[in-house]
């Protein structure tokens, strides 16, 4: 396993294993090329050589330097430039010093190390010298003065590859004169050339309330393109794609996922040329991006996972869930059960004080409710949200007493206390904006473009961050404060920095992210025992670079249980249900107007952090006398949930009907099955369900939970693994009437 590197005819070759997978690549020629070989399922080590096939036509230019232009538009570049040839979308371009915009890359000198080295102000997977081989390959743009160092990091026991790449500017160029920049105007994180196959991608697209739903196309010519450039990862397109065989399914068939661990603007695509072959590429999205890159300076372009599954797209998810729970999130909460949470946003929205929140905590402590948060509306004169971000001083009208006698009086009822904030934003209705407009992102001159009524904190600016930490930090020492919501509700334009003149406003874009992402270090940092949930507007910030500092995101606004089935099946798709914020709501749903029944909302949220969102005290007596029963239920399966393997067994989405999901421990000696009847069909008063990831040889003994004795029913049957997988159960229940749901579970005896 790892990295191996052997001399061969002209070059070099790189073969680079996991458990299942091989990625190699080659080097060739007297210009240095790069050239992409393979990237599949694990091959031997031998006689790999003649895969590039470089002694055929198209030949290398070496052999024909006439027709260079040939073997440039179609040969497979790990790192493709521009400009030089190949008409394809290329990874790398800049603006020279003089003027110029083409691009080379020619491999120089490699190193193999063992472990995996940080990447210096970004979040980035990680992993120690025992579990990770990391390759680095130095390659130069003679012309440009420029050094390009391609970065592998294998993971030995996880099927997946993270690459990033560096560029330093060596000031060696041809026109190289004085100290003046070269301007990098692309500089993605990843390529890999597909030859030869009949391929689908799949996407997630959304809105807000409808995050990440799962699209599936057949890739035909040209490109398949998804991006962001609202300066976050965005509720719209998502920066994840993947390249799947066309007749692949949730068990069988290739499937390669591409994860950006990064939140800011990205562009993610697939693109099928006139000789079928397929380049997949990802990284910042170029537009508006202009880096200025000084002599001795160095751009470092985030990190890419590519995960690879010859067992369809379940085993991607689930190799993606191991992946991001032991290497990349951090926090000290990954592997504890969080507490059951109270949120009082669509409680109460805006219309609440210390006496309400007393009131509603008090209740919840009676019902076995584990943590009280207070969401938007306590600061500054915000009752509505017109006003006061960035004012973030308690409003004592409300919260009489002050925050500390409200944390005080919440504790001493027996619960934790945790609070909403949204430290990226400024309204224009605030003392903060009086005292430092310039401190906005706008452009002089414009009427700045407001969403929400506000506007976006410059945090390219060291020393808006510094003030903006300091105001999170000031609020969290002010009380017993155990968990922070971190908020970020719109999204950026009028790209506008007062502090990067007129070169460096193609900076702002990523100098913003690389903001967000000081100020969450710092937050971590400082506070190790909060327990910090990411949101933006619901769930347009969850990605893997926001998972690097919080071990759970706000999935979405939409708590409906149905409209949750597509949403949290689309963010599991690379997310561990341990990492999806999730609510029973009140009902009619505030997104869709819909009424479910209570025990539904229950199981759905089950599936990722479990929380309410509602008026306790308020909600019929029939669904709050529910609670204890749905809390004893968080109790008995977080730990499974929270660890096992996740297999999809019915998608809604895809039949309109039914959905149903199952948690395998990874021991396989349980397994929690959750069935959603969405639509009932008439006399349907049973279903076969064909359960997956079990053993074959083990005997299960099968279980309901029941609500009305919070316990599991009698043991309704005893089954080996391979009848339930193979013959399948029937799930019986009451499917009189929609949205009704089950969960079953299965132990070993
Ligand atoms: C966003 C969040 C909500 C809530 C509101 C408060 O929309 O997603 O959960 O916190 O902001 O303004």
């Amino acid at each position: 396993m790892g990295i191996t590197c052997k001399d061969i005819d002209g070059g070099k070759l790189f073969k680079l294993d996991t458990p299942n997978s091989s990625y190699i690549f080659r080097t060739a020629d007297n210009d240095g090329f790069i050239l992409h070989m393979y990237y599949g399922k694990r091959l031997s080590g031998t006689g790999l050589d003649d895969l590039a096939r470089i002694k055929e036509p198209p030949f290398l230019p070496s052999g024909n330097e006439r027709e260079r232009c040939s073997f440039m538009d179609c040969a497979p570049f790990e790192y493709p430039g521009h400009g030089l040839g190949d008409y394809r979308d290329d990874a790398f371009s800049v603006i020279s010093n003089d003027g110029y915009f083409a691009t080379s890359v020619s491999y120089s000198d490699h190193r193999i190390i063992q472990g995996k080295p940080r990447l210096e102000g970004l979040p980035a997977t990680f992993g120690n010298e025992d579990e990770c081989t990391t390759l680095e390959i130095t390659a130069v743009d003679a012309i440009n003065g420029l050094e390009i160092i391609l970065y592998y990091s294998v993971f030995e026991n996880v099927d997946a590859i993270a690459r990033s790449v560096k560029i330093r500017n060596m000031g060696t160029g041809s026109a190289e004169k004085d100290n003046s920049s070269i301007r990098i105007t692309k500089a993605l994180s990843t390529c890999v050339e597909f030859y030869g196959g009949d391929y689908d991608t799949i996407t997630l697209h959304g809105s807000w309330a409808r995050e990440r739903i799962m699209d599936r196309e057949h890739l035909g010519y040209g490109k398949r393109s998804i991006t962001s450039v609202r300066g976050e990862s965005s509720h719209q397109e998502h920066p994840f794609i993947a390249l799947l065989d066309h007749d692949a399914n949730e068990d069988h068939g290739n499937v390669y996922g591409f994860s950006f661990v990064y939140s800011g603007n990205f562009t993610a695509q697939a693109e099928k040329s006139q000789f079928d072959s397929v380049r997949v590429m990802m990284g910042i999205n170029p537009v508006d991006f202009c880096w200025n890159l000084k002599v001795g300076e160095e751009f470092r372009a985030p990190e890419v996972i590519s995960v690879y599954s010859d067992e369809g797209i379940g085993k991607m998810s689930r190799t993606f869930h191991d992946l991001y729970r032991n290497h990349l999130i951090r926090s000290k909460y990954k592997d504890c059960k969080r507490p059951i949470l109270i949120n009082n946003w669509e409680a109460t929205y805006f219309d609440f004080n210390t006496d309400k929140l007393i009131a509603i905590a008090k209740q919840a402590k009676e019902l076995g409710i584990e943590m009280l948060v207070m969401d938007d509306g306590w600061f500054g004169h915000r009752n509505d949200d017109s006003n006061s971000l960035g004012d973030w001083i308690v409003n004592e009208d409300k919260i009489k007493g002050g925050l500390k006698y409200l944390v005080d009086e919440v504790n001493k009822i027996g619960l934790k206390f945790g609070i909403w904030m949204e430290p990226e934003m400024i309204s224009p209705d605030s003392d903060l904006y009086r005292a430092h407009p310039d401190w906005a992102i706008q452009i002089p001159g414009r009427k700045p473009t407001l969403s929400r009524a506000q506007l976006v904190l410059d945090l390219s600016r060291p020393e808006v961050v510094d003030y903006t930490f300091g105001q999170v930090e000031r609020i969290l020492k002010s009380a017993n404060i155990a968990y922070l919501k971190w908020d970020m509700n719109r999204q950026l334009t009028d790209i506008g920095s007062a502090m990067l003149g007129k070169e460096g406003q193609g900076e702002l874009f990523h100098r913003y992210c690389l903001g967000v992402y000081k100020l969450q270090e710092r937050l971590v940092t400082e506070f190790p025992d909060l327990l910090l949930e990411n949101c933006s507007g619901g769930g347009a910030r969850f990605d893997p670079g926001m998972l690097y500092y919080s071990p759970q995101i706000w999935t979405s606004d939409d708590m409906d249980p149905v409209m949750r089935l597509q949403i949290q099946q689309g963010t599991a798709l690379i997310y561990p249900l341990s990492s999806m914020g999730a609510h029973v709501c009140d009902c009619p749903n505030h997104s869709t107007g819909r009424t479910t029944p209570f025990a539904t909302r229950g199981y759905v949220a089950l599936a990722g952090t479990f929380g309410y969102e509602l008026d306790v005290t308020r909600i019929p007596e029939a669904d709050r006398n529910m609670i204890p029963a749905q809390v004893a239920m968080y109790h008995k399966y977080n730990d499974l949930v929270r660890t096992g393997d996740y297999y999809r067994v019915a998608s809604y989405l895809e039949n309109h009907e039914w959905d149903c999901w199952e948690v395998v421990s990874k021991d396989k000696k349980e397994a929690l099955i959750t069935i959603i009847n969405v639509i009932g069909r008439v006399n349907m008063k049973s279903r076969r369900v064909k359960l997956k990831g079990l053993d074959p040889s083990k005997t299960y003994s099968l279980r309901y939970y029941n609500m009305d004795k919070a316990d599991e029913d009698e043991e309704i049957i005893r089954l080996k693994g391979d009848a339930l997988m193979y013959a399948g159960i029937n799930a019986t229940g009451d499917y009189h009437g929609d949205f009704k749901g089950r969960l079953l579970h299965l132990v070993e005896i």
